[in-house]
């Protein structure tokens, strides 16, 4: 990746990071998680715990098991193929469930809400981070079969999925590449 995108994509999860407090001992899953930043990020703040991370690109997975396989041989991260749409995990797995851009490409916005909630633990916290519509929509290549969302469109699935506490944010706004970052609680 270029410099100037690794450190605006090493800003917005650094901030997605510090919004759900990840504890040393959690089973934290990351949803699409492309090149695996955030999955070595996270891994560096566990001991006991477990990041997971789950993305529908069979090249993205497997070049994430050649990148980690030292961290995956000792357990502190696994990867695997998967939908957001119907995540292949037990219900109530994880303390924490995090995803950066990929929201444009959910089909069902609330199904997939559901679905993060569905694995996630009673009392555990997830997030969504993405760039808003109005700077996506400079981009050409969001004109096709990409969804988008206005600062205040996003916090309303969530709390109809029933998280509680939801809260969004919306920072670098007016600049090429803001962050909106909406969490929420199961129960
Ligand atoms: C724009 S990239 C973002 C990657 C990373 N989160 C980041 O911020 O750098 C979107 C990622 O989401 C994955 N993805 C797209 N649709 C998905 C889905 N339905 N379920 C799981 N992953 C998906 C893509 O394969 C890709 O790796």
């Amino acid at each position: 990746m270029h410099p100037i995108l690794n450190r605006l994509n090493r800003a917005v999860i650094e901030s997605s990071l510090s919004r759900i407090k990840i504890e040393p001992q959690h089973s934290v899953l990351e949803i699409g998680f492309g090149g695996g930043s955030a999955l070595a990020l996270v891994a560096k703040r566990l001991t006991t715990g477990t990041v997971t991370g789950v993305d529908l690109s069979p090249d993205m997975v497997r070049k994430a098991e050649y990148q980690f396989r030292r961290e995956i041989a000792d357990g502190r991260i696994r990867v695997q193929l998967g939908d957001i749409a119907a995540l292949p995990f037990e219900s109530e797995s994880f303390d924490r469930v995090f995803t950066i851009n990929t929201i444009y490409f959910w089909q069902d916005t609330l199904q997939c809400f559901l679905e993060i909630k569905r694995v996630l633990k009673p009392g555990g916290q997830a997030l969504v981070a993405l760039r808003s519509r109005e700077n996506m929509q400079r981009v050409a290549f969001t004109q096709h079969g990409f969804r988008l969302f206005s600062p205040d469109e996003v916090q309303p699935y969530m709390a109809q999925a029933g998280f509680t506490h939801v809260r969004s944010t919306h920072a670098r706004q007016g600049t090429r590449f803001d962050e909106i970052l909406v969490s929420g609680c199961k129960g």
